[in-house]
């Protein structure tokens, strides 16, 4: 039995070919969940539809701006208009910009805390409505950052939009609790995708050193997270509740061990 048979699932930031709002599309797919792949990025949100329809699944794409709450109805409307009902909601559309605290503008805040923030608490509000309306409950799960919790130089407005989204996560969960919503976080570290690309190359290059402080020695890929999320939205999770699924090589685990000296 596969472990999201029909299961109905809406995720946000779908259209990105390395991304991983795709990755976990695909594997809820090979679950037997149908797929509604929503994205500023339409044409992107087609090509991970026929992906999923490979797979043997039921797909829609939408084209959804996360920052607009018009939009983001809409997008959850057509999911429940195309597959009768919405089971699991995938909050993962975000941005990244890196820029020390005297470039940035108040445009780059406004833009970061509309998509990485706000955008999250629409689609969490639109999403719950019609989980509550619907009465056999559903899971939230946001796509966070390590960044939540672990500050970072030259991307405070980045960290402080994932803040939020971390301490959503543990509201919602106790608010939605009543409702059989079970809301939970995954925090991915250094993961290669295009979003590290569109940062800008300074940021690019800081990461080095990061992913070779990363205890598991490689950068992570989408599909690392990807399973993580099948499990936080199937049975298997059915006690877990406002938790936060850290996926990082271990590198916020501690310090590493130190190296040898080079002789
Ligand atoms: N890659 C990493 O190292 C990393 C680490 C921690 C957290 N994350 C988080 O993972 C999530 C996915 O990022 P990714 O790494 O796959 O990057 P990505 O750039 O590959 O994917 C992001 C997707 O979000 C979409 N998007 C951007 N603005 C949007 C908007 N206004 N409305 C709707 N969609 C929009 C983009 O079109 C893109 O498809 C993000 O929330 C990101 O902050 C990524």
């Amino acid at each position: 039995m596969k472990k999201l048979q029909d299961t109905v699932v809406l995720v946000t930031g779908a259209a990105s070919a390395k991304g991983i709002g795709r990755a976990i599309a695909l594997a809820m797919a090979r679950e037997g969940a149908h797929i509604a792949c929503a994205d500023i990025n339409k044409n992107g949100c087609l090509q991970t539809a026929r992906l999923v329809r490979k797979e043997k699944a039921q797909a829609i794409a939408l084209r959804a701006d996360a920052a607009k709450a018009d939009e983001v109805q809409k997008a959850v409307d057509s999911t429940v208009a195309a597959f009768g009902g919405l089971d699991v909601l995938i909050n993962n559309a975000g941005i990244a910009c890196f820029k020390n605290l005297i470039d940035l503008s108040e445009e780059d805040w406004d833009r970061t805390f509309q998509i990485n923030s706000k955008g999250y608490f629409l689609f969490c509000r639109a999403a719950a409505k019609a989980m509550i309306k619907q009465g056999r409950g559903g899971v939230i799960i946001n796509i966070s950052s390590i960044s939540a919790t672990l500050a970072g130089a030259m991307k405070v407005h980045y960290c402080a939009s994932k803040a939020a989204v971390h301490m959503m996560t543990q509201g919602l969960a106790l608010e939605l609790a009543s409702a059989g919503i079970r809301v939970n976080e995954i925090s991915p570290g250094s993961i290669e995708t295009n979003i590290i690309k569109n940062a800008g190359i300074r940021e690019a290059l800081a990461r080095i050193p990061r992913v070779k402080r990363t205890p598991l020695g490689r950068p992570g890929t989408a599909a690392d997270i990807a399973p993580a999320a099948v499990f936080l939205a199937s049975d298997d999770a059915s006690f877990i509740t406002g938790a936060n699924l850290v996926i990082d090589g271990g590198l916020t685990a501690g310090q590493p061990a130190p190296q040898p000296l080079e002789s």
